[in-house]
This record gives C-alpha cells, structure tokens and sequence, in this order.
C-alpha cells in the first residue's frame, strides 16, 4: 500500500469525523445497529460480563461502540484510531458524560506496534477499521499482542461478495475486477480503497494472527444499503418505505437476530462479524 492512500484515509475521515455520527439518526443504520447490538449481547457481551475491566477499540473513531460497550460492561475503555479528529469526537463524550476516569482516547496507526500499557481483557474492531488499514495481518496482530490470553475479539469487515452487489447495484461495473482479483474495492468516489473478506478469509486472517474459537457472521442478512446510505444523513427509499413500519422493523429484527447466528449465512451479509479468542 502507498502511502497516498494511509492519508487519503486520514483526510477522509478528517472531513466526517464532525458529521460521523449523523449515521445514529440514518433509518438503514439504526436498524443495523440495533441487531448488531443484540449479536454482541448474545455472542460477546453477556458471555464475558464481568470477566472484563479493560476494553481496547481499535480504529474506533468516534467511539460509538468502545464507549456503549465499556458503559455495559463496566469496564475501562481506550479508544484508539489513526484519525485525532474522529478522537476528538469521542473524547467530547468522554467529557460530556463524565467518563474521564474510565474512558481514554488514543491516536495511533494500527499498521504500527500499538504503544500501549494495558494488556486488555478484550477488544473491538467495528466498521471497517480493518478494511482501511493498509495490512490487515500486521494490524490483527498488533491488536493481539496488546490482549490477554484468551480475552475476546470481535471485529467487522466488508464483505467481498456483498461489495460485488454493491458495485453492481451503483453500476461501479469498473470495481468488480479489482475485487475479485485483489479483495479491493472503492465504494465511493471520495472514500478511499478498502479490503474485502470472505467468512474464510476473515477466519485465515484471524487464525494466522494467533485467535482460536472463530467464528464468522453475517449482518443484516435480508436487506441491504443503497447509494443514499453510504452517506451520513440521507435515506434511500427502500429503507423509508420498509422501516416506517414499526412492526416490519420489529419483525425484520426478530428474523435476523436468529437468523444471522446461522454461519451458513455469512457470506449473505453486508458487513461480516467475527468473534474469535487471543491464543
Ligand atoms: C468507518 S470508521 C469506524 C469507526 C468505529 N469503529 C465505528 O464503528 O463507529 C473507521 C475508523 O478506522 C480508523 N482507521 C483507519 N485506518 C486506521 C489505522 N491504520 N489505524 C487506526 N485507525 C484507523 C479511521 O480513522 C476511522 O475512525
């Protein structure tokens, strides 16, 4: 990887951070957030309650997730992301909500040793952290090094076959070549390259990089984003028309909270999520 790209991701998320979290209030994401909340309750969250005081998120921007998962868990949280402007956003939370002693942020490249003095009982690595780094297998493992042995991982990854769809759905025809050949793909024209994985290859990754008990899901499974939902505010008419409907939402999430837990799945997903254990 060049390194025009590493600063092509760092402007990126240069000019969202203040606009990040608009993607709460995007009807797509919600729902998307709302089922990835309840598959982290059921294969993360639960099963290690209690069993965690210090919680690493890596790449983890605003601090969306680090935050949320650390306030249930009780435990301690270190947000750390290569980009100080998404920090920023999350140290705001951090201030706001009187978090100080137990929340901290962090500015680091993945792709790099990670200096940090904790060794962490799990971690996280949300939305394509992943995707963006510049290797994947380097970035796996400095995450591991910082973790106990047999703490929990999860992370979440573009998912190269659903990335096809995607570029044929936006008639990117252009990008599938790439995909296929190199697990690239640009979903967008200002949002920079990012690696795709399949459920097997996201497990490789995880097992070459020193994790055990992987398993991979997919997420959401029976519906998908549109061009509007790759940005942070619009909604395309699809997501409109189908979660107006309270009970079609309620419905919809009952059917992926089980159905998602399926591996068969997987490869069904938008976005793969992987649950593995530091060896
Ligand atoms: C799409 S955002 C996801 C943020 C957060 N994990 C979430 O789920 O809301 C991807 C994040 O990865 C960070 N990132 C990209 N490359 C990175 C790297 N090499 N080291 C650390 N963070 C990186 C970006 O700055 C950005 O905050």
């Amino acid at each position: 990887m060049d390194t025009n790209r590493k600063e092509a991701v760092k402007g990126y998320f240069r000019n969202k951070a203040p606009y990040y979290d608009l993607v709460d209030n995007q009807l797509y994401w919600s729902f998307s957030d709302d089922l990835l909340w309840e598959l982290l309750l059921k294969e993360f969250l639960d099963p290690f309650k209690g069993k965690i005081s210090n919680l690493l998120d890596a790449g983890g921007g605003t601090g969306r997730w680090g935050l949320r998962a650390a306030r249930y868990l009780n435990s301690n949280a270190l947000i750390f992301d290569i980009s100080p402007e998404m920090l920023a956003e999350a140290q705001k939370k951090i201030d706001k909500d009187g978090l100080q002693k137990s929340a901290e942020v962090m500015v680091g490249d993945l792709d790099k040793p990670l200096e940090v003095k904790t060794e962490f009982d799990a971690a996280i690595s949300f939305h394509n952290a992943l995707s963006f780094v510049d290797d994947p297998k380097t970035s796996v493992e400095n995450i591991r090094r910082t973790m106990k042995k047999g703490a929990p991982l999860a992370v979440i990854v573009a998912n190269k076959y659903h990335s096809l769809y995607f570029s044929v759905l936006t008639r990117k025809f252009e990008n599938l070549e790439t995909n296929l050949k190199k697990s690239l793909v640009q979903f967008t024209d200002d949002v920079p390259p990012m690696h795709t994985f399949t459920p097997a290859s996201l497990r490789t990754l995880l097992s070459d990089s020193g994790f055990a008990d992987i398993r991979v899901f997919g997420f959401p499974i029976t519906i998908y984003p549109n061009m509007e939902e790759t940005s942070l505010s619009d909604n395309s008419k699809e997501a409109i028309s189908i979660f107006k409907d309270e009970k079609i939402y309620q419905l919809l999430l009952g059917i992926e909270k089980e159905a998602c837990l399926n591996e068969e799945a997987a490869a069904r997903g938008n976005m793969l999520l992987a649950i593995a254990v530091a060896c």
